[in-house]
């Protein structure tokens, strides 16, 4: 595509990779402003790795475990990103805490996807805590990663209903597909340059939220 620079994109996995696999999606149309140029996976094993692979994708496999402590391994993860020339980093999936520094280096230009409406919920088990909890409403929050986990500026969200009868896995299921919508959207807005990050708070710039229906609850 003559005319436009498209953001290199680094997204970083644990494991399934459906999140990464609905960027990737995305991220074929012509008109996407994000090329997702590496997949890094702490995991051997990540079934999403392994999805990159057979899809011709780069890829990298940073084991946490190969390295003395946090801040060597983060070392080398920043080490590979800059090889890769990478302008957003997405986490997808990936199951390590980083540090501040790391996180700090990244500011504003890395993503994280949380499969519950933040601020509730933060953590782990958020759909068993959600359907626990009797929650009218749930869902996926996409925001930008700061130190504190779970928190930062929020980009996109998207809802779904709990049903009297969901089982944590319905309702997983149910939130999943809203993922896969949000996640795209919130990455195509950060690098089309349209959120800015005022108190706090992300304002998108440009015409209305593209979208209403992923910010409205869902009839489902
Ligand atoms: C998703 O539910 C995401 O919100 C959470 O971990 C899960 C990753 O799933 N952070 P996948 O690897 O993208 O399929």
């Amino acid at each position: 595509m003559s005319g436009m620079v498209r953001k290199r994109v680094a997204i970083l996995i644990s494991g399934r990779g459906s999140n990464m696999a609905a960027l990737l999606a995305a991220a074929q149309g012509p008109a996407y402003p994000a090329e997702i140029s590496l997949i890094v996976s702490n995991q051997a094993d990540a079934k999403g790795l392994a999805t990159a692979r057979a899809a011709g994708l780069a890829t990298a496999l940073v084991e946490h475990r190969q390295f003395a402590d946090r801040e060597a391994f983060e070392r080398a993860l920043q080490s590979t990103l800059e090889t890769h020339r990478i302008d957003i980093v997405c986490l997808a999936g990936f199951m390590r805490l980083l540090t501040p520094s790391f996180v700090g280096r990244w500011q504003e230009r890395m993503l994280n996807i949380h499969p519950a409406l933040l601020p509730a919920f933060k953590g782990l088990d958020t759909h068993e805590r959600a359907r626990a909890a009797g929650v009218k409403i749930h869902g996926a929050t996409v925001h930008f990663v700061i130190p504190e986990m779970d928190s930062g500026p929020i980009i996109a969200q998207g809802a779904v209903s709990v049903h009297d009868d969901d089982t944590a896995d319905m309702l997983a299921a149910r939130a999943l597909a809203v993922e896969h919508k949000i996640y795209p959207l919130a990455l195509r807005l950060v690098a089309e340059g349209r959120v800015r990050i005022v108190d706090g708070r992300c304002l998108i710039d440009g015409a209305a939220f593209p979208d209403r229906s992923l910010i409205a609850p869902s009839t489902d």
